[in-house]
């Protein structure tokens, strides 16, 4: 019978009220902007199947990280864009000491001493075939070889001043061992956001055009999950933080909140998600339309992966959240607007 007197619409009666009684809220804070970079000067080229999205060279990056660094964003994400006559199988131009990543690190953290930089841990921007590591007589990713050039990779990275490296790979045994080479080397206080939970999805296809590194041969089902499990990301997030991670991540974000809400139910670490290339450019291809209002449909999506669980949210709609639709103007992609 009381149920009858209840009216919840009186929390909803006035703007104060809602924000009185509102469960969830998306800040710049919970935002992580990935950038891509590449060589040159004044560069800035956009990319065809991400609207809006760059690929900069390092004085066009620290503008644009300055800028959303002023408006409350507090980490990067950093992807770089190797030229293909310099891939090799092998990925060698992942350990050149002057490599594009370092030159983004040394440079950012000297520039915007209090930004946190996160950058990626595997092989595929760096190799012919695209896979994530090295591979074997067979054409499979090799385990362990995979994870020696890893850790490899993360001491440079951490050499240059990253606050947290983020191995991307789903190689078996990668955090222990990238954690036990870091203390060995002085760098106990660099963090690892481990991609606890990445799937092998179809919605990287935009990430992978922007780097060149579409696969030349194979998926990557050997490696990253099977998208019909969620028990086996739940294994893999344990593995990943008895091994040592501080942050676990699942890959993609939308349609995977069921993954990050039972996680959020199985982990004290935080939790972050990945909003991927496939997710921004469904929602910007019907921007483009006139069938959604992107902003909109970004800070909803968001707000989602937030109530999901997850506390650190990677996306390519940040400088559009933050900064607003007068961002969009700029792409040439989107003359219409
Ligand atoms: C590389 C990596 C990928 C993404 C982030 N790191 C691509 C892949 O695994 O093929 C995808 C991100 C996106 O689609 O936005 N290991």
């Amino acid at each position: 019978m009381l149920s009858l007197l209840k009216r919840p619409r009186r929390n909803r009666k006035t703007a104060a009220i809602r924000s009185l009684v509102r469960e969830t809220t998306l800040t710049a804070e919970d935002l992580v902007a990935p950038f891509f970079i590449q060589e040159g000067e004044g560069k800035r080229d956009a990319i065809a199947t991400l609207p809006g999205v760059y690929r900069l060279s390092l004085d066009e990056l620290l503008k644009e990280v300055t800028q959303l660094h002023l408006a409350g964003i507090q980490a990067v994400a950093i992807f770089p864009v190797i030229d293909s006559s310099l891939k090799d199988p092998e990925g060698s131009l992942a350990f050149d000491a002057n490599g594009l990543v370092l030159r983004a690190v040394r440079l950012l953290k000297k520039e915007l001493p209090d930004l946190c930089l996160i950058t990626d841990i595997a092989l595929d921007p760096y190799t012919s075939h695209g896979h994530d590591g090295v591979l074997d007589a067979y054409f499979n990713v090799a385990n362990d070889p995979t994870v020696d050039r890893l850790v490899e990779m993360a001491l440079l990275h951490a050499e240059a001043g990253v606050d947290l490296v983020a191995p991307s790979d789903m190689m078996d045994g990668r955090v222990f061992a990238i954690r036990k080479g870091l203390d060995k080397s002085g760098f106990s206080d660099v963090g690892i956001l481990s991609y606890a939970a990445k799937y092998a999805s179809s919605l990287y296809g935009p990430f992978r055009d922007a780097l060149g590194s579409s696969l030349q041969y194979g998926d990557k089902k050997r490696y990253q999950m099977d998208p019909a499990n969620v028990r086996e990301a739940l294994l893999e997030a344990r593995l990943d933080e008895e091994e040592g991670a501080d942050l676990l991540m699942v890959k993609p974000a939308l349609f995977y909140l069921d993954v990050i809400a039972r996680l959020h139910a199985q982990t004290h670490l935080p939790i972050a998600a990945y909003h991927v290339s496939g997710e921004y450019a469904m929602v910007m291809a019907a921007e483009q339309l006139g069938m959604l209002r992107a902003r909109d449909v970004f800070y909803e999506a968001l707000l989602s992966v937030k109530r999901a669980g997850a506390s650190v949210i990677f996306s390519y709609a940040t400088p559009l959240l933050v900064l607003g639709s007068d961002c969009l103007r700029r792409d040439p992609l989107l003359t219409k607007r």
